[in-house]
């Protein structure tokens, strides 16, 4: 008998919900219209676009009209910095070092047209300091940007606080809320956030769409020109079938949202306590307090993460080394590494991320599963 796999990869992709697929279905088939035309098909497509962004505005904390679609975050992270840099004579950005590529390339490209930018560092648990972050920030410091929760640990960044403190001084906030939205609860217009950028295949809608709230009032110089799409910050025409898909997963998530995080929070739990009684030396990166309820980095001394994770598939158990859009290459984690794990840590660590669909079944047969393909590629003596 072949058993279904076990899927605990969600901060990499998350699967379809139902009600995105739905909605997808119905936008493909039922709707021939682009939003954009002035007859009925027109308007039908209009219609199916206010909803998704009503939803999605919903989940956010958000008004409809802040809410741009995009291709996805990678798109909306590019879409702030090349706002700022268009509108702007060469400045200071500050940010943290363990942010997203799509957030490092950008701001890369940014140094050498002659910005600064300053990565603030991380403690070994993974953690930012809203006070010593603050007090860190130069006067010429434009924009602030930081992974409000970390794809690869899980670690939640003081948002609050530090949104708080910037307001009093004037200085544009952008977080990239890819891995939080739809895994915890976030209010855009409270936080009073400049900008926020998100994705809908994290959280159960399709890959390739997601978003970016630009808060009313705050300047936006739209990367993409042509028609007037998205209130002309983002010309094109609408992904309406993933937008639709988009907006379904938000109000799935949301409803779900508190028991879900509950919910997964304890199996995560589960997961680790499991490991730690059964795995010898195992050790946990990032701190176990401020961290997102359905992620578990941890480390297998004398393992080597890769080895541990081609096992783990061919035993039907789908987890990720690394975060996905760096896999393939053998370097050790920058996330990592900027915690000051060491690579030889960094090289042996796992990262498990749960979602809805994970159950407590799954988690037994994982914590059956890990501990002798350890002490097998332990014995093997691979661990370089
Ligand atoms: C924190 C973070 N930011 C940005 C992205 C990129 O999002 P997208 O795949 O929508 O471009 C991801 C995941 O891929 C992520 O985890």
């Amino acid at each position: 008998v072949t058993r279904a796999r076990i899927y605990l990869d969600h901060n990499a992709s998350a699967p379809l919900r139902a009600e995105a697929l739905d909605a997808m279905l119905r936008v493909l088939r039922d709707v021939p219209g682009n939003p954009s035309s002035v007859h009925a098909e027109g308007e039908r497509a209009r219609e199916a676009l206010a909803q998704a962004r009503e939803r999605v505005a919903a989940l956010l904390g958000a008004q409809p009209d802040e809410i741009v679609f995009t291709s996805g975050a990678t798109e909306a992270n590019n879409a702030v910095f090349a706002s700022l840099a268009s509108g702007s004579a060469p400045a200071a950005i500050a940010t943290s070092a363990v942010e997203h590529p799509s957030v490092e390339q950008p701001l890369g490209r940014l140094e050498k047209r002659g910005w600064r930018v300053a990565r603030h560092p991380v403690t070994c648990e993974g953690e930012l300091d809203a006070r010593e972050f603050l007090a860190s920030l130069c006067a010429d410091v434009q924009l602030v940007s930081l992974i409000a929760a970390n794809n690869e640990t899980g670690v939640l960044f003081p948002i609050a606080a530090i949104a708080d403190g910037l307001r009093e001084r004037g200085i544009a906030l952008h977080l990239v809320a890819t891995q939080w939205i739809g895994k915890l609860p976030l209010d855009a217009r409270k936080l009073s956030v400049d900008s926020l950028a998100c994705s809908a295949h994290k959280l159960g809608g399709p890959k390739g769409v997601g978003c970016l709230f630009v808060r009313r009032g705050v300047a936006f110089e739209p990367a993409l020109l042509g028609g007037s799409q998205e209130r002309r910050r983002r010309a094109g025409t609408e992904n309406l079938a993933g937008i639709a898909g988009f907006g379904a997963a938000c109000e799935a998530a949301q409803q779900s949202l508190a028991a879900e995080s509950q919910r997964v929070a304890a199996l995560r739990d589960r997961l680790w306590r499991g490991l730690r009684e059964r795995v010898p030396g195992v050790l946990r990166n990032g701190g176990a307090q401020n961290v997102l309820p359905n992620t578990l980095n941890a480390a297998f001394p004398a393992a080597r993460g890769e080895l541990l994770l081609q096992a783990l598939d061919l035993d039907g158990v789908a987890v990720s080394a690394g975060a996905a859009c760096a896999s393939g290459s053998l370097a050790p984690s920058p996330v990592l590494l900027a915690m000051g794990l060491g690579a030889e840590r960094a090289a042996e660590s796992l990262r498990f991320s749960l979602g809805p669909a994970t159950t407590a079944d799954e988690i037994e047969r994982v914590l059956a599963l890990v501990p002798p393909i350890v002490a097998r590629v332990r014995a093997s003596g691979a661990t370089r």
